[in-house]
């Protein structure tokens, strides 16, 4: 099999254009094959034809040459590539790119993408403060696209913010790391493996419009799942109420609700994977009585009476075959290794990944995560402050050497 990648760069109207030369000559000295999309604007900001000797390939910028009639095929190219990075990102294209408006071959090529798509925007600190651009943003990231931050410094405007795109040293490290390894098919343990993901909270529903949750985002569980798809497996990912969405064609999303309905699927599926990882933050109690009808306020107390839901972890780890593994999460806030090591022993995991809340970055709400992974031998493994995605990869890579082992 061929190891180069393919990495389809989307370049838009914007200053920060000129240092896509550099990102192109830094990708093709990873050994990537590079294909450039220019938007009819960015040709004001930087030559094609530099770029197209950079990248060794005709730069492309028309559905069609009006020489000889030829068709620039933005579903060959959406094929063709293993990662999609639009760098720099204006917010005249994120916002299109978020309503789905489809007028140049940039974009339709964004729409026909079925591989990663990565995001860097560059515009000045006040168009990207604006709230339409923000909710541009989110609106990307909750389709899965990936955003490569801008940092804060100097703009094209003179005035000092956040708007610069990114370095093309970090913009090029992020997208490769995201990338699957540069290994072959007999190396790759992970290739053609099912394996079941949970992600995301559950809701326990106390009446038709209140329920017992918790602050869990999804993000971790999506991360681990989009690192194995990236990797050649079969994700089946089942998934609490979240915000999150995966375009992989590697993963199979199966959205629930309560704990219940993730037990429900979990003891389906299982049986057939060859491993889990469960990340969901699964809720402890439900409502003992689910009412039907809203319960009303009244001047008196209400007292809510819980009752514990199924451990779906505890149950996995009973009908775990000696083929197949099962690790697990721990979010701890105090006796950290201690309460991993002792969920690592009830709950029959292979290895557990300890987060605490206690430690700045890590947990729920950011991007961000600090983990330790104990091994079954007790072994504890300490890994940096890094994002959700690099974490991701840090967890994929013990998996394999764990399964080689
Ligand atoms: N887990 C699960 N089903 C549950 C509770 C937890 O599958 N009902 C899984 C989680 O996905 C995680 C691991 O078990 O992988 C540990 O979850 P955690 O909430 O930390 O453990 P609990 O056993 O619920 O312990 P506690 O909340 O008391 O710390």
């Amino acid at each position: 099999m061929s190891n180069s990648k393919n990495i389809l760069l989307g370049i838009t109207g914007s200053i920060a254009a000129y240092k896509a030369a550099i990102l192109i000559r830094l990708l093709i000295k990873q050994g990537v094959q590079v294909k450039v999309i220019m938007t009819p604007l960015s040709k004001e900001f930087i030559s094609p034809l530099t770029l197209a000797t950079l990248s060794k390939n005709p730069v492309l910028v028309d559905f069609f040459n009006p020489e000889n009639g030829s068709w620039n095929s933005h579903v060959d190219l959406g094929i063709w590539a293993d990662a999609f990075l639009i760098a720099p990102a204006s917010a005249n294209t994120i916002a299109k790119m978020a309503h789905g408006i489809a007028d140049n071959l940039l974009l339709t090529s964004y729409l026909s993408a079925r591989c990663p798509v990565f995001v860097a925007p560059a515009m000045d600190l006040d168009m990207f403060r604006h709230p339409t651009t923000s909710q541009n943003i989110e609106v990307l990231k909750k389709y899965g696209n990936i955003i490569i931050e801008p940092s804060t410094g100097e703009l094209a405007s003179g005035l000092e913010g956040k708007g610069r795109m990114e370095e093309p040293e970090m913009i090029v490290d992020q997208v490769l790391n995201s990338l699957p390894a540069e290994i072959t098919d007999q190396q790759n343990i992970l290739k053609d493996k099912t394996i079941l993901i949970t992600a995301g909270p559950t809701r326990e529903p106390i009446d038709p419009v209140r329920f017992i949750s918790n602050y869990s985002s999804g993000k971790m569980g999506y991360a681990i799942a989009e690192a194995l798809a990236n990797r050649g497996a079969n994700v089946i990912l089942v998934s609490g109420p979240t915000h999150l969405s995966t375009r992989h064609q590697g993963i199979e999303t199966l959205m629930v609700e309560t704990a219940d309905d993730m037990k429900a699927l979990c003891d389906k599926h299982f049986p057939n994977c060859d491993g889990a990882i469960l990340t969901a933050a699964v809720a402890d109690y439900k409502a003992a009585r689910h009412s039907k009808q809203k319960i009303k306020r009244n001047d008196t107390r209400l007292s809510l009476e819980l009752v514990t839901n199924a451990d779906i972890a505890a149950h996995l780890g009973t009908i775990k075959n000696e083929n197949q593994f099962l690790a697990g999460f721990a979010l701890e806030s105090e006796n950290e290794e201690g309460n991993a090591l002792e969920k690592l022993k009830k709950k029959n995991f292979d290895f557990i990944v300890l987060n605490s809340i206690n430690d700045h970055g890590a947990g729920f709400h950011t991007d961000t995560n600090k983990i330790s992974i104990i091994d079954r031998y007790n072994k504890i493994h300490k890994f940096e402050l890094k994002k959700k995605t690099e974490v991701a990869s840090d967890i994929i890579h013990f998996l394999e050497k764990y399964l080689t082992s």
